[in-house]
């Protein structure tokens, strides 16, 4: 593949409004950012991208965009953002933001204008419908609970949203459309962002016409992806749009592409795909069936199962970007390191399981400090729509108030939500104000400053892996060199072996508390990195003992 400049970068993501809060008003901003450059720079981040941070009425924390031309008041304005993007340059950090293009806010211009006149060109900008025969168009349900038609006051019509009724679709077949968003997207490339992560993108192109699929729920409606199942030629947008904008600018691209199948893997993130990358969600469905109250507890062979699929799946064909949590899920920490392990030591043994995978590497903030979910007091506390909804679904189906909260506890994207705790101060050091979210009681002890002065933190173990990602005599080997599983049917032993002209390195975690042994196929080895002061090694052997994670190089 041809050599681009993103390729062996190590990324992380910001979600704004729980990063840093640096005018007191107890809500994340630009500034506030700003300030922590030193600190991401320090743990060796080259590519920041941060959650939506335009114009918003913030139902879904900005994934609402009513002016994608201007950036929120409550995180700053376009000369702070114009600065944030100087000051990573200086820094030789890349900035990308989030592409929100699936829908708009109901508060946008368009949308307005749509209401006001549903015939007219702007309603031609969404997806706008009558009932036939006293029924709706569909029986699809929108990701966030209900159907996805909303009636448009004062008129017999509706309009659809895949997510919140306050997040209207756009339609993608109205060309006048899509060059109005490439238009946004080259404006936002001319100021000097480097790319794109481009939300929720697979839904962009629905199977029309519009018609009902098989209830799956007492609601009669059918959950919105098995239409999406059979929608075709989503790739003549996303061409189109390749090349109206970020070819043009030599963009780095990562797609929130869910549901795609093997065949797709060349098209999407293929030489000449429609995107640089897109995340690598495998351990992110894993064990999730239907609502939360469905969702088996995830074992470590579950999680090794997902991400060597994946890996083998995408080859060398492209490149994923790996993650272990985001904004939209739990702490990757309490959800795949089995309960009652959960320390220092097994939340380095993760995060060197999934730091060494082929692709780019994704942090998530406060990731690289082992931030946990948070267990909120009642279903009051939590802000989020989606756990709102779910949480909702649970009591219909007859859960108590407690097992519902339970749930919560597990699955709520607000575990991810709370703000980032850089001190013991007050409000762990994030703001001055009391926060607009809960801060996770256990700042005290899980903080960054603590952890930066504990050389056996878990922040000091991610900066070793970054650095030794970096190291010049290894990085072609973890940026380009093939992924093989090892001893794949060993239980709770998650290894792999990367190579690259030549060069081999072994990546071997136990995934369990109790002591393993692994024959390696060389008695030639030197260990990189470990998650221990000491790793016995004897010849080929290595006795890991429980969660110990250990990187070595086939010597030469
Ligand atoms: C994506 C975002 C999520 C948002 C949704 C709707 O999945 O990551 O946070 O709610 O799209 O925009
Ligand atoms: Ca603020």
């Amino acid at each position: 593949m041809k050599r681009k400049w993103w390729m062996g970068k190590v990324a992380y993501q910001i979600w704004p409004k729980s990063f840093a809060d640096a005018n007191g008003d107890g809500i994340g901003d630009l500034e506030g950012i700003i300030g922590k450059l030193d600190y991401l720079k320090g743990l060796g981040i080259d590519i920041i991208w941060i959650s939506p941070v335009y114009r918003s009425p913030l139902v879904d924390q900005g994934y609402d965009i009513s002016d994608y031309y201007d950036i929120n008041p409550v995180f700053g304005d376009l000369t702070v953002m114009d600065r944030l993007i100087a000051e990573a340059k200086k820094r030789d950090m890349y900035i990308i933001m989030d592409l929100v293009v699936n829908h708009c806010s109901d508060e946008h211009e368009w949308f307005q204008k749509a209401m006001q006149d549903p015939d007219g060109e702007y309603g031609k900008y969404f997806y706008i419908a009558e009932k036939k025969d006293g029924r709706l168009p569909c029986n699809w349900r929108s990701y966030f609970g209900g159907s996805v038609w909303e009636p448009i006051p004062g008129t017999d019509k509706y309009y659809l949203h895949s997510f919140h009724k306050k997040q209207p679709d756009l339609n993608w077949e109205n060309p006048k459309l899509r060059k109005e968003i490439y238009r946004m997207m080259n404006w936002w490339l001319d100021r000097g962002i480097a790319g794109f992560r481009i939300d929720a993108i697979i839904n962009i192109k629905k199977k029309l016409p519009f018609r009902d699929y098989e209830p799956d729920r007492e609601d009669g409606l059918s959950y919105i992806g098995n239409m999406l199942e059979e929608a075709e030629g989503i790739g003549e947008f996303l061409e189109e749009m390749k090349h109206e904008t970020f070819e043009k600018y030599d963009a780095f691209t990562v797609g929130e592409v869910f549901n795609d199948k093997p065949e797709e893997v060349v098209e999407f993130i293929g030489e000449d795909g429609h995107f640089s990358s897109k995340f690598d969600f495998a351990p992110e469905m894993c064990g999730k069936h239907g609502t939360w109250y469905e969702h088996e507890v995830v074992t470590p062979e579950m999680y090794k199962n997902a991400i060597f699929d994946s890996q083998l799946m995408v080859g060398e064909t492209g490149f994923l970007s790996n993650i272990i949590e985001n904004h939209d899920e739990p702490r990757g920490v309490s959800r795949f390191i089995p309960e009652g392990d959960l320390s220092e030591t097994s939340k380095k043994a993760l995060a060197c399981a999934y730091f060494f995978l082929r692709g780019i590497p994704f942090i998530y903030q406060g990731q690289e400090i082992g931030m946990e979910n948070c267990d909120f007091p009642d279903i009051a506390s939590y802000d989020d729509i989606s756990t709102l909804d779910e949480y909702q679904v649970c009591i219909d189906a007859g859960y108590s108030k407690e097992d519902a909260l339970a749930l919560a506890h597990r699955f709520s994207r607000d575990n991810a939500r709370t703000p980032v705790q850089w001190s013991d101060e007050a409000y762990a050091g994030f703001s001055s104000h009391k926060p607009w979210i809960m801060v996770n009681p256990d700042y005290r002890k899980i903080n960054v400053k603590s952890q930066m002065e504990d050389p056996d933190s878990v922040y000091h173990f991610y900066r070793q892996m970054i650095a030794l990602y970096k190291n010049p005599k290894y990085h072609e080997v973890f940026a380009f060199g093939s992924f093989l599983p090892y001893l794949r049917e060993e239980g709770n032993l998650i290894a792999y072996q990367r190579s690259f002209e030549g060069q081999t390195i072994f990546v071997l975690v136990n995934f369990s508390k109790e002591a393993k042994s692994v024959t390696l196929p060389s008695d030639q080895t030197e260990v990189l990195l470990s998650n221990s002061k000491t790793v016995d090694k004897n010849g080929d052997n290595v006795k890991l003992c429980g969660y110990q994670a250990v990187v070595l190089a086939v010597c030469e």
